[in-house]
């Protein structure tokens, strides 16, 4: 808690040099989280938390390989490696290296899941005790990470490595790429779990980036003369965008979380933030649900209304900003279920959308709208600055008194920052 005591509110810094310095945190903090000592090469840890109680549950536990937050976390070191120096590139790419391995051993490991399987074991098992199964987002996410790997070791005149261990084109196949998209084209109308863990249905996160997945995937396998596969993923991603359509409720003015919904907490207001996320992590640039889409817009500000009301926090005139949490039923608070709290990674995921729609607002002339988003983007960066101490961030802060809460060291929560810091960046410099 004594960390709490020295916030960079309290300290009096400027956004801009919190910006400069969380982006050093941030990586520090994610490269921790990747292969520690005890684990796997290319395991990433969701959090340093281990939270063992002694009946055995361990629900709150974070120390495990969550294949969704590993994903994300890989794709942001792929950004990493962009910005470093020469310096560190082949560690990052050993890690890269690494994490494509371990995916394939996990994809090899027998349980009854398959590659839906939500989460590992640091020694690569599968997690085998009761949990929300499948997650059916995993390989999705999983595969638009390595086919980004992939691109990158084929520009460095690797394709060979890139056609034996991560898309070898043949049924059955023996390599980590193939393997999600055949498993993505031929599973993606089922039912699953979502994101959050707790609900059985069809989620708008998970279909966005199984789409993206398999668009991306097509263009993949045209590069390696994989023909036929690709135009059966580019059929199948057509279907996917139909039944993405179906998301949006005009009366509501939403899209919504879940359809055909099966089990698991119910969300009457249909306020779910899985939905921001799906709009930032299965984006194609390709015209669908771009940023600045009415749709997406409409989505966000109702949300943003929503959870205006939902905290304490939101309401003191000290911070700026709106604080994020998951959906307004939510009572997952971290460390017990008697209240949930917004979340750093959402808060960070909705600046990112304000300046990414800010971009294409003003690429298409409409400057007014575009510096509204783009303020409102650096407001939201400032509610993640006030809540976070030392540049340091836990999965929550407190809905009443701001102070974090839960898993410490979220990866996730440093990822999503970083992403938005570097967003508002491409977007300030253009504005000049
Ligand atoms: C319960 C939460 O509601 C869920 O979202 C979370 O993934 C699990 N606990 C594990 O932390
Ligand atoms: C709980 C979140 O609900 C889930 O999305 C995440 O994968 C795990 N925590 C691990 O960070």
């Amino acid at each position: 808690m004594s960390l709490l005591l020295f916030s960079s509110f309290a300290r009096g810094e400027s956004l801009e040099q919190w910006t400069e310095s969380q982006k050093i945190i941030s990586k520090v903090q994610i490269l921790a989280n990747i292969s520690p000592p005890d684990a796997l090469p290319g395991t990433v840890i969701a959090s340093p938390h281990r939270d063992f109680k002694p009946d055995g549950n361990d629900a709150l536990n974070y120390y495990y390989h969550w294949v969704r937050d590993a994903a994300l976390t890989m794709n942001t070191v792929l950004d990493i490696r962009e910005r470093a120096p020469q310096s560190e590139q082949t560690f990052l790419e050993t890690l890269l290296r690494d994490y494509s391995k371990l995916s394939r051993l996990h994809q090899t490991t027998t349980f009854e899941h398959g590659l839906g399987t939500a989460k590992y074991n640091v020694d690569g098992s599968a997690y085998s005790r009761g949990w929300c199964n499948p997650q059916n987002d995993g390989p999705a996410l999983r595969s638009i990470t390595l086919g980004r790997y992939a691109n990158l070791l084929i520009s460095q005149g690797q394709r060979e490595y890139v056609t034996s261990h991560l898309y070898d084109g043949k049924i059955p196949t023996q390599s980590v790429i193939k393997a999600d998209l055949e498993y993505i084209a031929h599973h993606w109308q089922k039912v699953d779990c979502d994101l959050w863990e707790e609900v059985h249905g069809e989620h708008f996160f998970t279909r966005m980036v199984q789409r993206k997945a398999l668009i991306q995937g097509a263009a993949l396998a045209n590069q390696l003369g994989d023909f036929a596969a690709a135009t059966f993923y580019l059929d199948q991603a057509k279907k996917i965008e139909t039944a993405i359509e179906a998301f949006w409720n005009s009366k509501l003015g939403l899209i919504v979380p879940t359809l055909n919904y099966q089990k698991g907490p119910q969300k009457p207001k249909n306020i779910d933030s899985s939905v921001i996320l799906g709009i930032l992590h299965g984006q194609t640039r390709d015209g669908f649900l771009k940023y600045s889409d009415p749709k997406v817009l409409s989505t966000f500000r109702k949300h943003i209304e929503e959870f205006k009301k939902l905290y304490t926090i939101n309401n003191r005139s000290e911070f700026q900003g709106v604080a994020i949490g998951r959906y307004p039923e939510d009572v997952y608070g971290g460390s017990h279920f008697n209240g949930a709290n917004p979340w750093f990674l959402l808060t960070s995921a909705f600046a990112q959308i304000c300046f990414l729609a800010s971009e294409e607002l003003r690429n298409q002339g409409d400057f007014v709208q575009a510096t509204e988003l783009y303020n409102q983007g650096v407001s939201f960066l400032a509610r993640v600055k006030t809540h976070s101490a030392n540049g340091r961030m836990s999965e929550q802060f407190h809905r009443d008194s701001g102070y974090m809460d839960s898993a410490r060291d979220l990866t996730w929560s440093y990822t999503e920052t970083l992403e938005a810091i570097w967003a508002k960046e491409r977007v300030s410099k253009k504005n000049k």
